[in-house]
């Protein structure tokens, strides 16, 4: 076995991790705090003074919670009871054996991607365990609100699908190359939008992000795109009627709001230009780092898209509703998603979510946090090739499709990442720069 770098820590005073749980995350309790206090009158109206007390309740496990983070008290176990309570707890077994046995787990000892994981995990904890409020959605009034305020943004950008979608079959192969790049732009800088590096606040797209991408193509980093496409054209096996039959491609989302409409964009374009047959979209069972996707999000966002009062805007989400009944477009989630692992882990501690994903002839990840867990969010030197920090992951040919917001990079040029750091000390956590990265699995 190879030596690996350690995981990125809040022990580390002044580190992007650091500051993550010492400001940001705190920050994002209160004002999950301040929402269910506002929704008070709500759960009245559903639930009569069952309501309140569930309220009241969720609210004092939730400031426990932040005092234990802010004056870094030991992990506690989780007691919901949960499908995924057991695996929680062996995994804070591991973490206690890797710090050893002197020193308890705690928020600012431990690894980052395990503790900030684990804070959304508690919140969902004070929510489940106070019935009847237990299936309200803490983020749920940011995502829609972020959705609302990117309107002019998704307005454009379905103009734009629905244009080309018309005069498709005009299109020659190089068109069609070309259009498949810009879609996977905007849906990489798409990822600009969470609510979770904002601490919650307002973070949505304005401007039509399609005339912005050749300003924003030097900041992409690393551009794997070309063999992202080959991996596409290369999935084409020819069908039983003579006609060439697509691969599947599976769908790794992240936030909900304007990156979910890019997302859906470009799974559109996949199945019209005749480049997948099936798209597989993959989101979250749990409301998750603030703005990630879960099902009632992707529902609503077709239903909200299909409503809309501007006809092209209407028409793709009618499109959209269409392939979802089809089936040429399916949601799927698995509790592993929601889980602190590494993907390298995931073979051996979800053998069947790894099983389905190898069913994929292309998997793209989207966004920060899938990138952390395909490269184990450790302190790997830049210029480790991106293959070797998978660590043996790889179901299927893969993509990350990421803007940059934690201290993690690898797969860079010598020099780059030195240039980087004299140039714009803050290029890994400012959301300003992207990576496509590609890697595929070497078949027997
Ligand atoms: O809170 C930190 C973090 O994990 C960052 O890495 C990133 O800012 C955010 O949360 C999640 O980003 P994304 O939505 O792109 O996964
Ligand atoms: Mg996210």
């Amino acid at each position: 076995r190879q030596l690996v770098p350690p995981s990125l820590s809040a022990k580390v005073e002044g580190s992007f991790a650091y500051l993550t749980v010492r400001d940001r995350l705190p920050t994002i309790l209160t004002r999950v705090i301040d929402t269910i206090h506002r929704n008070k009158n709500k759960f009245f109206e559903e639930f009569g003074e069952e309501g309140v007390q569930a309220e009241k309740r969720t609210i004092g496990f939730l400031s426990k919670l932040r005092n234990e983070l802010l004056t870094d008290k030991p992990i506690l176990v989780l007691c919901d009871g949960l499908e995924d309570t057991d695996s929680w707890n062996q995994y804070l077994q591991r973490q206690q054996r890797l710090l050893g046995e002197r020193d308890p787990v705690s928020w600012f000892k431990s690894s980052w991607l395990y503790i900030e994981c684990y804070m959304y995990r508690r919140i969902q904890e004070a929510i489940w365990l106070n019935p009847p409020i237990s299936d309200f959605d803490v983020f749920n009034e940011s995502k829609t609100q972020s959705f609302f305020e990117s309107q002019q943004a998704v307005i454009s950008l379905c103009t734009y699908l629905q244009g080309f979608n018309r005069n498709m079959d005009d299109l020659s192969e190089t068109q069609l190359m070309e259009q498949f790049h810009k879609l996977l732009q905007v849906s990489l800088w798409g990822n600009r939008c969470d609510l979770s590096i904002s601490a919650g606040m307002e973070n949505s797209q304005k401007a039509s992000p399609i005339d912005s991408l050749s300003d924003l193509k030097s900041f992409i980093l690393v551009d794997d795109s070309n063999m992202v496409w080959s991996a596409l054209t290369s999935a084409q096996r020819p069908g039983e009627d003579g006609k060439t039959t697509p691969g599947r491609v599976d769908i790794v989302l992240d936030n909900a709001g304007f990156e979910l409409v890019t997302d859906l964009v470009l799974a559109n374009f996949l199945v019209s230009a005749g480049l997948a047959r099936e798209v597989r979209f993959h989101g979250k069972s749990i409301p998750w780092f603030v703005s990630d996707v879960t099902a009632h999000d992707f529902q609503w966002t077709i239903r909200q898209t299909l409503a809309a009062n501007h006809k092209w805007m209407s028409k793709s989400g009618v499109q959209w509703q269409s392939y979802v009944r089809e089936g040429v477009w399916s949601y799927h989630d698995h509790p592993f998603w929601t889980m602190p692992h590494e993907y390298c882990d995931m073979a051996g501690d979800a053998p069947d979510l790894y099983a389905t994903l190898q069913g994929a002839d292309l998997i793209l990840f989207k966004g920060d946090l899938n990138y952390r867990k395909l490269t184990g969010d450790r302190e790997w030197d830049h210029m480790v090739p991106f293959d070797r920090a998978l660590r043996g992951f790889g179901p299927a040919p893969l993509c990350s499709l990421r803007t940059l917001k934690a201290n993690i990079q690898v797969g860079l040029q010598p020099g780059q990442g030195e240039n980087l750091n004299t140039q714009d000390p803050s290029w890994m956590t400012s959301g300003k720069y992207a990576v496509v990265q590609f890697s595929s699995p070497h078949r027997e």
